[in-house]
């Protein structure tokens, strides 16, 4: 009799402890169906945003910086469609997501454009990554994973990963991961002014639906659960969601 053993989530180890990969087979098939069925991590829900919102300023903040590097990984890239705007503002840009089907896309909206200074790749943050050492001047990750911290050696020293969470980023993991893999230099801003605002349940519904392994609100099944939402984030009479963020910063030393 022969046995196979099937490790669902890989697991390495550090300096304190032993760490597993969070993004499990469901996850990356949300991901991937959320592709199918939207063509991206993406929604066509109408809304508004008010406040001072910690995405726009995190894209802000990337426009500028991005000119001063010769080589960017963009990691959780989704679909690409941001990484295909933000490399208007860099000499070379790569794009790397463990979810096949956002890559299909990806390569497919690149294919369509005219640019040649971009790449997409099938990355896993928790295998290792088939660059050379210090390739990247700069990563960013756009609510991509944090676990990208084990992947130091691409980076070069000196080098700052820049990134954008919501609430429920584990910063306790992220502290211990910089050290087991050699960052330092952690900023952390966090962004809770803005609101968003949806005219109707539907759009709510679209928009929930497309956030981070949520299930599909649109479909009848789940109308309930989006009326007691509805009832829950109510602002000034308007349908609203809080959008809470964290900008934050580690450097490779
Ligand atoms: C919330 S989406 C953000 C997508 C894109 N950055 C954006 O802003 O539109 C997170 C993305 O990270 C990818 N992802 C999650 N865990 C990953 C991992 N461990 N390695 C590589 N990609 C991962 C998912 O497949 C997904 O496309």
């Amino acid at each position: 009799m022969s046995f196979s053993l099937r490790i669902k989530n890989p697991l390495f180890i550090g300096r304190h402890g032993i760490y597993t990969a969070r993004m499990g087979k469901e996850s990356r098939d949300w991901y991937n169906s959320i592709a199918q069925r939207n063509g991206g991590y993406k929604s066509d829900a109408q809304f508004t945003r008010e406040g001072l919102s910690g995405e726009v300023e995190f894209e802000k903040r990337l426009m500028e910086r991005l000119p001063s590097y010769d080589h960017v990984l963009d990691i959780g890239c989704g679909h690409g469609e941001f990484t295909l705007k933000m490399a208007h503002y860099t000499k070379r840009i790569t794009g790397g997501d463990n979810a096949e089907e956002m890559i299909k896309i990806a390569r497919n909206l690149l294919d369509k454009s005219t640019l040649s200074h971009v790449d997409f790749l099938p990355l896993w943050t928790h295998q290792d990554f088939p660059f050379p050492d210090e390739t990247f001047d700069f990563i960013y990750n756009r609510r991509g994973p944090t676990s990208i911290l084990r992947q130091a050696r691409i980076l070069k020293r000196g080098g700052r990963i820049f990134a954008i969470h919501p609430e429920g980023v584990n910063f306790e993991r992220i502290r211990t991961m910089m050290e087991d893999f050699g960052f330092d230099d952690l900023t952390i801003e966090e962004f809770n002014d803005c609101y968003i605002y949806f005219e109707n349940l539907e759009e709510m519904g679209k928009f929930l639906a497309a956030s981070h392994c949520n299930p599909d609100y649109t479909l009848p099944e789940h109308r309930k659960d989006l009326e007691q939402m509805g009832e829950k984030n109510l602002r000034g009479g308007r349908l609203a969601l809080q959008e809470k963020r964290y900008i934050w910063s580690v450097r490779r030393k």
